[in-house]
């Protein structure tokens, strides 16, 4: 459930009007309501509650540092998976010890700043990482708390680019080979077990598939405990899928149900590392209709916002809801719903049944996750602008970018005619 609700046949973000924030903020814009994130976050700790538990909201669902200072007040930790996230979190003034570091390829520097930060769990993904890592605790002689990443061969039944825990995906470790690895980070000087973690994939939509990994982790679970390797935590990751179209994901508390089921009276905290399900229907991408095209073949709708803004659709042909923010008796049109890009798979949406007409504003639902955080500059184009709605308040959060913004970081040379570096 989210807060985005029509009134008198008006998209309305909570209380405000969307065809007003689009004439205000400009088009396209990001649009989030803030009581559904409220509401996504409650379900998650209503799920857990009576367990020790931390829930690390992952920060590459959304990493605007509003949006992370909200879930930060609202008691959320934070899974990280790079330096500039882990900075983020920094920057908004969150508990260390609420932080884990998740990620295949962790660079020194990346490493090295999680252990001086004192996060609270570093989740290593392989036996040359871990060797790193031991090195750096040892230079800097300081303490961090470790989890092995497991690869629980678990098919996640999810799109095949968002599934992350079959043997043959880069991540995690064999589960067979975790074993002798802890026995490693228990006798190092430095390292500590903290966790058993895993990630199994995204946009799952039922229980089956964490029930099943978290099976395997517990069987590990069961193994270290026998040799004396105590374990704090048990991280299920991410992956709980959300309704784009006709899904019918499990809610929170069952999602959390069907793990806490496995794990029973055992002494372990649970985390978990939600980000769709936090925040994908928490946001809109609203944006203005510029050109209705007939072909011979197709009808298209043209609108300003295309892959740099949401690349969901193009990038694995994700269906995300498209909707008119203004109903109409008008006759729908069959169309495909593109972008400006110069690129043939800048689409948002094909085969889309719409009343539009040039300059209406139409909304893409469900665009809160991985909507803004894998924008990019293609065809040099601004990034949006992000608004944070709360009831009838409404607070910029990030300014749509200045056309100096796309070149401030570059040098501009100077040649003459024939090629040769002009000295300033
Ligand atoms: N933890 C780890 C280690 C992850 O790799 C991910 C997502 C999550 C947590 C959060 O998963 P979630 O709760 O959001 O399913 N760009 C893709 C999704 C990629 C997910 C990558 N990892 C998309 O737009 O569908």
């Amino acid at each position: 459930m989210d807060y985005f609700n029509y009134k008198d046949n008006e998209l309305y973000a909570e209380d405000l009007k969307v065809s007003s924030l689009v004439q205000e903020y400009g088009s396209p814009l990001y649009i989030y309501s803030k009581a559904t994130l409220v509401r996504h976050m409650r379900a998650f700790e209503e799920a857990l509650a009576g367990k020790k538990h931390l829930i690390c909201y992952a920060v590459k669902a959304n990493c605007n540092l509003s949006l992370l200072s909200l879930m930060k007040s609202l008691g959320a930790g934070f899974d990280v998976v790079s330096e500039g996230e882990l900075r983020r979190v920094l920057k908004i003034g969150a508990d260390p010890k609420k932080v884990i570091f998740s990620g295949v390829g962790k660079t020194r520097a990346e490493l090295t700043l999680a252990v001086k930060s004192g996060i609270g769990c570093i989740n290593v993904e392989s036996e040359a990482e871990l060797k790193l890592l031991s090195k750096i605790c040892a230079e800097l002689k300081c303490p961090a708390q470790v989890a092995l990443r497991v690869n629980p061969d678990v098919d996640a039944k999810t799109h095949p680019s968002i599934s992350t825990g079959l043997k043959g995906n880069k991540f995690g470790i064999a589960a067979e080979d975790a074993f002798a690895l802890y026995q490693q980070v228990a006798a190092d000087p430095y390292l500590q077990v903290s966790g058993i973690d895993c990630h199994i994939g995204s946009q799952m939509t039922s229980n089956g598939p964490i029930a099943e990994a978290t099976e395997k982790l517990l069987s590990l679970y069961g193994k270290l405990e026998q040799a004396g390797i105590l374990v704090d935590h048990i991280d299920i990751g991410g992956g709980l899928g959300v309704t784009y179209n006709d899904e019918t994901p499990p809610s929170p508390y069952e999602y959390m149900a069907a793990v806490l089921k496995r794990v029973g009276g055992r002494d372990v905290s649970i985390y978990v590392e939600p980000g769709r399900a936090m925040v994908a229907n928490a946001g809109i991408l609203a944006c203005s209709v510029l050109y209705l095209k007939q072909t011979a073949t197709k009808n298209f709708c043209i609108v300003d916002a295309g892959m740099s803004d949401l690349i969901r659709p193009a990038l694995y042909n994700s269906w995300m809801n498209i909707v008119e923010c203004r109903k109409s008796n008008d006759p729908k049109i069959l169309c495909d719903v593109v972008g400006p890009i110069c690129e043939s798979d800048d689409f948002l949406g094909r085969d889309r049944k719409l009343a539009v007409q040039q300059g209406d504003i139409i909304a893409v639902r469900g665009a809160g996750a991985y909507g803004m955080s894998m924008a990019s500059n293609y065809n040099a184009r601004r990034l949006p602008c992000e608004i944070l709605v709360d009831g009838s308040a409404v607070e910029v959060i990030r300014r749509r970018q200045d056309f100096e913004d796309l070149w401030a970081q570059e040098r501009q040379l100077a040649f003459d005619a024939e090629g040769k570096l002009l000295h300033p």
